[in-house]
Order: C-alpha cells, then structure tokens, then sequence
C-alpha cells in the first residue's frame, strides 16, 4: 500500500488527472498542487455533474480532505474567488479548513495576462499569464501571496484566512503519516526543463516539481504513479510525431470530446507513443501507469502504437527533446486489431474484449511499465484497478 502518491500526467497534459486524483482522493487526506496556475483545466465528473477546476485541487469534492495550493503555483485571486463562487453553487463548501494556499506562491498580475495575450501566441499558450508571472518571480520582481494579502489589494482581504506557510503544514502532515496526493498540473512533455521547448509551459510539471513547489524532501514523495491517454492529445502548438491527420483522428477527437478544459480548443490527436511514455516513465520513476479514456478507441478496426521513430534513414527508439527531430521523423507504428464493443460499462478486466486487453498486455510489455488503474469513461465508477499495491 502507498502512503503517498504523486499523480503525474504522462504526455502533453488532459491525460484525465482530475478524474484520476478525485477517484483517489477518497482514501486520501490531503491532495497537494504544486505547479501550474489557472492553465490547468481538471474535469470530475460526478453523477453526470461536470466541475471543472483550474486552481483548487482536485480533492475538493472529498468531504474530508484538506486542498493545498503549494508555493510552486501561480495563483489569479480573481480565479480563485470564482472557482470558489462556482464550486459553491454546486453545493461543495469551501473554506480554510478544507483550501489552503501557499504565502509563497506567486500572484498573478493583470500586466502578466496582457502581456502572455500578445507574447504567449507563438506557442499557443492559454492566455492566463502564466509565462510572465513566472519570469517575474524567477526575475526577483514578482509578488508573493504573504506580500499581496499584507497590502491593500482587491482580494486580498478575503485571501487573507486561506494563507498559511504549507511547507510547514505538509511536513506536519506527514509526520503524522497522514496520506498525501501530489496533483501535477500539464504534463512531462509540457515541462519547461524536460519538455518540448520552447512549446511547453513555464513550470516544473514532472515529480521533481514536488520537492521545490511544495517545501518537502525527495525521500517523502512515496509512489509516483503516470496518467497517460490511450492515444495522445496535444492543445496549443509544438511537435507530435504520432499526430493523426485523417478521418480516423476526427473521430477520435469527436468521440473523445477532445476540447481544451480551460481554452475550449480543439486538442490535437495522435497514436499512443512508447517513446513518449518511456520517457515519462525514466524521468517521473514510475511505479506503474493509469490508462484513460479507452473506451474511446472502441469501433476502430485498428488500433496503433508507436514504438519508434526513422530519420534520416536511422531508427530512433528513446525519445529526444531535438525539435528538428521530433518536426521531420516518420513514427514506426505497431498494429493491433481493434474491438467493436462499449467498454465503458465494465467494472472487471477480465469482461474486457480480448482486443482491449491485447492492447493493455502491449502498452505495458512495449514500455516495461505496468498499468496500476484503467479508465472506461469520466464518471468514479467507469474506473478499473488492476494494482492495488500501488494504491492507497
Ligand atoms: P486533466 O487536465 O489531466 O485533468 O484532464 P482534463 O480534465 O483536461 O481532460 C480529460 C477529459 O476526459 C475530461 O473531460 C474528463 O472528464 C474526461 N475523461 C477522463 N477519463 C476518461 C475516460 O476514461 N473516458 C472518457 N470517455 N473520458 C474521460
Ligand atoms: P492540464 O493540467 C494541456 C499548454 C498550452 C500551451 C502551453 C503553454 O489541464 O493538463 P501556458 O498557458 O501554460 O503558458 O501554455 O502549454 N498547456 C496545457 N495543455 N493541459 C494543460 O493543463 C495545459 N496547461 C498549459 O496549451 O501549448
Ligand atoms: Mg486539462
């Protein structure tokens, strides 16, 4: 059993690590971001209720869970306060006792939003700010939330009973061995270290992230644990060599609902990639992987894997973060037969068409990593345990 758990996204971000925290969160105590600001977009969905969260972790529906928003975050009061506001009409309470927000965590300013809406549009970024607050605070002219709430600023006086110093409280918490889920916000390959640069956000999206954006040590971090989609998504520009182009890419953008949770964009689509996810695998230390949305792949005839990449007459099998590389190579796929049949009513693996499971076996044999959850759809029933062990 785990005690703590790192949820980690795999790929470009919207792996579904919303609905994978929110599922786990029922045996957790305290559910923890530590990267990222409002360019999250985290979809539960509960009874046929959609919630989308941004800045609030993905907890917040778990009656007794206690929500932190680390240092390593970026943080608009103004989306704050909304979030607050629509979680409320929706009958979730929030106050200090179940949301805390780091005093170091940076504020975003409205000249950081201006300023990503005219900059931010080579990349494609959502347009929350979100580069510019971060280079502010890597400039050492940013604003601290422990500054914002001391002066008299527009909400800073609600903020004020939220703020507390959370690396303090998180090594509490874990000293009183209390379980903790750490919320990545994007992806591996959105990391501004080890991502596709300069196509990547302006944080630390990987299980490093933990460390300098919560104020905790390496050794507490526990069980990482990787969400990667059945096939991939990418919102915003930058490289994806498995990109689908045709019919079969459409459909699976429709079928799969692939809009951007906070942009409302088009997400772009393409085959699973071992490589990306081996990638993901080293760098993050995956104990195991949860695979989302493969009831979206049912009534394809074929189904596609990528195990390579060729250029230049040589084939590469670890992925490179060379953008010449990953604009210009020709991705080597592995085919499997699909299924016809709606999964997304399963509860066991073992109902699952032999076709699906085909795909799982090849997923973990071609990254040599196992899949601990499988995902048949966004409600917390539609969810498959295959590893306890890795669990709570
Ligand atoms: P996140 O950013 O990683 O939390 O992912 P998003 O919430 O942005 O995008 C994932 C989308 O897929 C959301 O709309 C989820 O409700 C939905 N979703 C999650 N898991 C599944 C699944 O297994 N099947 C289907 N069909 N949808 C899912
Ligand atoms: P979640 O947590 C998908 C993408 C943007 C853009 C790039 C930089 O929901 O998985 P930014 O505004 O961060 O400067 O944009 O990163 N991006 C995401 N794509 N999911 C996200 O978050 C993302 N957050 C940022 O589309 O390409
Ligand atoms: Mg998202």
């Amino acid at each position: 059993m785990a005690k703590n758990i790192a949820i980690i996204g795999c790929e470009f971000g919207d792996e579904g690590k919303g609905k994978i925290i929110d599922f786990l969160a029922e045996k957790a105590d305290v559910i923890a971001r530590f990267n990222g600001g409002n360019n999250a977009g985290h979809t539960i969905v509960v009874n046929n209720k959609k919630i989308v969260l941004h800045l609030i972790p993905s907890g917040i529906l778990r009656k007794s869970s206690v929500n932190i928003i680390g240092n390593g975050v970026v943080v608009d009061p103004k989306v704050l306060f909304e979030e607050i506001k629509n979680l409320e009409r929706s009958g979730v309470k929030v106050s200090p006792s179940n949301l805390i927000v780091s005093q170091n965590a940076h504020v975003i300013l409205q000249k950081y939003i201006d300023e990503d809406r005219k900059a931010g549009a080579s990349i494609g970024t959502t347009g929350r700010g979100i580069g510019p607050a971060y280079a502010a605070k890597a400039s050492r002219t940013g604003l601290r939330v422990i500054d914002y709430i001391n002066q008299n600023q527009e909400f800073a006086k609600q903020l004020r009973p939220f703020v507390k110093d959370t690396s303090l409280l998180i090594n509490q918490f874990l000293e009183k061995n209390k379980k903790i889920l750490f919320e990545g916000a994007q992806g591996t390959l959105l990391d501004i270290d080890h991502g596709t640069y300069p196509y990547v956000t302006s944080s630390n999206a990987i299980a490093g992230g933990i460390c300098t954006g919560l104020g905790i040590s390496p050794k507490k971090i526990g069980k990482a644990i990787g969400v990667a989609k059945a096939y991939v998504t990418r919102v915003g520009n930058g490289p994806l060599p498995t990109e689908i182009k045709d019919k079969v890419g459409e459909g699976i953008q429709k079928k799969g609902n692939e809009f951007g949770s906070t942009t409302g964009r088009k997400r772009r689509i393409g085959w699973f990639d071992v490589l990306i996810a081996k990638y993901s695998a080293e760098i993050n230390g995956f104990d195991s992987i949860v695979i989302t949305k493969l009831d979206v792949l049912s009534g394809l005839q074929k189904v596609k894997i990528c195990t390579g990449y060729k250029f230049n007459n040589k084939i590469i099998k670890n992925f490179t973060t060379d953008l010449s590389i990953l604009e210009s190579c020709q991705p080597i796929y592995e085919e499997l037969n699909g299924w016809k049949e709606d999964i997304s009513k399963i509860r066991n693996y073992n109902n699952l068409p032999e076709n699906a499971k085909k795909y799982l076996k090849r997923i973990e044999e071609s990254t040599g990593v196992k899949i601990s959850i499988v995902s048949l759809g966004p409600e917390r029933s539609q969810t498959i345990i295959l590893r306890r062990e890795d669990l709570f």
